[in-house]
């Protein structure tokens, strides 16, 4: 079965760099993909590039061996147009060419089962467009991947003026299910990144052909700005500069002079050399070359928004995800201050002779920040679904998130025409813990009280799911890490995917779980595998994390709706029957149900008979020493308490472990070195 059942085969059309990278990405998450192209030798050499990819990806230890052999086995290249006759949705990625993407679009016509899906990789014409080449246009819609798309999440999901809105959500899932995070575009010249992002270039060069600074400098000054690794004119260098030319030519055409290609873009793409970009810094520029190219990308941001092409969130999503900007034109907005973010843009379009984009004069008006949705609530069929939208940060939970799950739960509760409710998280992971840089700050600070306030309060946000008189569920497409495993198992029902992980990380940052983590794991699972889970930090499959009973039931994504239609109409679960222990974990249950657990980090236990136990030993022998213990006292203790007990229990340790040199050496080493632990 596909990870999709309702997609069995999907195909890519153009096998140069950029159709072969989405072929390797919708192949890389289990699905068959056929990739297309003119003759049989560049549909090779399309499969060949995939090879070399994914054996760099081998060399880097991204892929097993047989992982990637597997992967390549699904990619299936092919010239003859009539094997698309299978395939349950295509992607046309042929060369930026309309003509040539208007024929591709009425052969698919002919070869396209009825129900197929037609999806246009195109950057820089309208998809309405090109539907209008198809007898079927409710069925094309825009798909827009970054490059690599193999490893860029992000995807703009792109709306004709014809496209069915059933249609683009079927696509809009099948992205999710891919791993992908897509943010919804109108059907706009340039989509939203483009859009911001070709005048970030264009403002490059002219600042270059001002004589204002040498490229060197311009490029510094920008990765500086937007805190990335190269500047404008060596991305140019890298992805092409005649691309840039032709975003220009075709961007310039339909927005006018702010947009179009400047000479000095022009004189150098026929030069057919790459942009100079040697050369001395001048660092007393970079305030300058900052601002001016802030300012074009503020002007446009807010213009794309006033005219509904997206969402203030998902144009930030956008830059952050696809373009790696450490902060979104939004964000940015509000760190430079609404006021002198607008004096910027007024010259910038006084200069231009445009109009003032009305979304930025209102907001500076209210002096208030731009506010973010780090909760959607989407309602269908009476039911809420709450999405974490946090999705370059693996939705991890901050005060942010609590505070607009907490709206947006009570609204949902209160809703009458609401029956349940889901917690979701956006992109690839469910929600990656509680956000580690929050911790980190406050135990710099010296504010751990606030970590202390923060945790109490994410702890009554649960309780209040628990106890709501509405069911409600949670579900896990992705990883599920600390306070994520913590949030889903306050929820009456956890529905997961397969691809769907588990695991508890805190013990080898130096904390222990505070989200009733120790509590509410031990009432599901028992105490033998909550101590498992929770003191070795193991990741479990979705499957064995049904096995155990951590979670209700794994379903494929297309089933994910019906499974959790099916649990809303259950009902709240009120008294939930402890663990089904399966024989595949009873050693390891029977292991870890005692007290004594500073014997488990004896040097013998390492080499125990039962490779899972000593495999636990060598894990917990990792990990923090006093967060180790403290969690061990807490499922000792805990369980023989009402669960509202025991979860104040866990919230009294939180100022003495958060007080430890192993906390901060935990928390602040995350993703740069391992820690080293002292037990103190
Ligand atoms: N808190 C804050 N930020 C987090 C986070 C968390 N718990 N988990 C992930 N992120 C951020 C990362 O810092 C990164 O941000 P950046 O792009 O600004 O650097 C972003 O999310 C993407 O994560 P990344 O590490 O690049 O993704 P990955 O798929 O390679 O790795 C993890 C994923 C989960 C292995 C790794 O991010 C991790 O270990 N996170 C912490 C998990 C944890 O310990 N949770 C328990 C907290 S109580």
């Amino acid at each position: 079965m596909t990870p999709d059942s309702s997609f069995h085969l999907l195909a890519v059309i153009g096998a140069g760099n950029m159709g072969s990278g989405i072929a390797q990405k919708m192949a890389t998450e289990g699905f068959r993909v056929l990739l297309v192209d003119v003759d049989d030798e560049k549909a090779a050499r399309g499969r060949k590039i995939i090879e070399q990819t994914l054996a760099d990806g081998v060399q880097r230890k991204i892929f097993r061996p047989d992982a990637a052999g597997a992967i390549l086995s699904r990619v299936m290249p092919t010239s003859r147009f009539e094997d698309l006759g299978a395939a349950d949705l295509v992607v046309e990625a042929v060369f930026e060419d309309f003509d040539l993407k208007k024929r591709v679009f009425s052969r698919l016509d002919e070869v396209c089962k009825p129900g197929a899906i037609l999806g246009t990789n195109t950057s820089s014409y309208s998809v309405t467009e090109l539907a209008a080449a198809t007898r079927w246009p409710e069925r094309v819609i825009g798909l827009h991947y970054f490059y690599h798309p193999a490893k860029n999440r992000l995807v703009e999901v792109v709306g004709g003026k014809a496209s069915d809105p059933a249609v683009l959500r079927r696509a809009w899932r099948l992205q999710e299910a891919l791993g992908k995070t897509p943010i919804a575009s109108s059907d706009a010249y340039g989509f939203i990144v483009n859009r911001f992002f070709l005048p970030w270039l264009t403002e490059a060069i002219r600042i270059l052909d001002e004589g204002v600074a040498g490229t060197a400098t311009i490029d510094e000054a920008a990765k500086k700005a937007f805190g990335i690794g190269m500047g404008p004119f060596e991305l140019m260098n890298v992805t092409g500069v005649p691309i840039a030319l032709h975003a220009a030519t075709t961007l310039g055409g339909a927005f006018g002079p702010l947009y179009a290609a400047p000479a000095l873009l022009r004189s150098q793409v026929e030069s057919g050399e790459p942009w100079p970009i040697d050369g001395t810094v001048d660092t007393g520029l970079f305030t300058l070359i900052g601002d001016r190219l802030a300012t074009a990308v503020f002007y446009v941001a807010a213009a794309l928004v006033d005219e509904g092409v997206g969402t203030i969130d998902d144009t930030d999503i956008g830059a952050r995800v696809g373009l790696r900007w450490r902060r979104g034109p939004f964000e940015l907005m509000n760190a430079y201050g609404l006021e002198r973010a607008l004096d910027l843009v007024q010259s910038f379009t006084t200069q231009w002779q445009l109009p003032v984009p009305r979304v930025l004069e209102e907001q500076a008006r209210s002096s208030r920040p731009f506010t973010f949705t780090v909760v959607r609530t989407d309602v269908a069929n009476s039911i809420a679904t709450l999405t974490i939208n946090r999705p370059d940060k693996l939705n991890a939970i901050n005060g942010d998130v609590i505070a607009a799950l907490e709206e947006a739960f009570s609204q949902a509760v209160a809703n009458p025409a609401v029956t349940g409710i889901v917690i979701a998280g956006a992109g690839k992971a469910f929600i990656a813990g509680a956000d580690i840089r929050f911790f980190v700050k406050n135990i710099e600070s010296g504010e751990i009280d606030r970590i202390a306030v923060f945790t109490e309060r994410a702890q009554n946000l649960l309780r209040s799911f628990e106890t709501c008189p509405k069911p409600v569920i949670a579900r896990v497409h992705g990883m599920a890490l600390g306070g994520g495993v913590e949030l889903a198992l306050a929820c009456h029902r956890i529905i997961a995917t397969p691809k769907a992980t588990f695991a508890f990380p805190e013990t080898g940052i130096g904390i222990y779980p505070g989200l009733g983590g120790t509590q509410r794991t031990t009432r599901r699972v028992g105490k033998g595998l909550a101590k498992w889970l929770v003191l070795t930090g193991e990741t479990i499959s979705a499957t064995d994390a049904a096995a155990i009973g951590l979670i209700d039931a794994v379903v494929p994504y297309e089933e994910l709706d019906a499974a959790i239609a099916a649990a809303v109409a259950a009902g709240p679960v009120v008294d939930r029957e402890a663990g089904r222990m399966p024989a595949s974990h009873q050693a390891i249950a029977e292991y870890f149900d005692r007290s004594d657990i500073a014997a488990l980090r004896e040097p013998g236990e390492t080499t125990h008979d039962d490779p899972r136990i000593a495999k636990a030993a060598t894990r917990i022998g990792a990990k923090a020493p006093i967060a180790v213990r403290i969690a061990a006292d807490l499922i000792d203790q805990g369980l023989d308490l009402p669960l509202a007990d025991g979860l104040r229990l866990e919230l009294s340790h939180l100022r003495e472990i958060f007080s430890t040199k192993d906390a901060y050496e935990g928390l602040s080493s995350l993703g740069k070195k391992p820690p080293v632990f002292t037990g103190t």
